[in-house]
């Protein structure tokens, strides 16, 4: 199975494995890091699912929609590197990413 390692707040790092057809958030999520809410369940209404992604990662995500867009431009810790992880789907391609879990807004 494709892995991902989470950065949580701590720093720490840890690695999970990643069962098809996850997003980031879901796969976040189900491992048990409490500190991505993803309130919204992934609807992409609430901006708690925010993760600073690995530079060398970004060019292999999906473009990002207005909404999302929208969404990171109320967080206070925007970054160049900012996603919503419940607009990623874990695709094979992106085994090995690493995602930061952004600090509460
Ligand atoms: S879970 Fe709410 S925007 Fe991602």
């Amino acid at each position: 199975m494709p892995k991902l390692i989470v950065v949580d707040r701590a720093g720490e790092e840890s690695e999970v494995q990643v069962g098809d057809g996850l997003t980031v958030m879901e796969a976040i999520r189900d491992n048990g890091f409490d500190e991505l809410l993803a309130l919204c369940g992934g609807c992409c209404s609430c901006a708690t699912c925010h993760v600073h992604v690995d530079p060398a990662f970004v060019d292999k995500l999906p473009a990002m929609s207005e909404d999302e867009d929208d969404l990171l431009e109320s967080s206070d810790h925007r970054e160049a590197n900012s996603r919503l992880s419940c607009q990623l789907p874990f695709t094979p391609e992106l085994d090995g990413l690493k995602v930061t879990i952004a600090p509460e807004d």
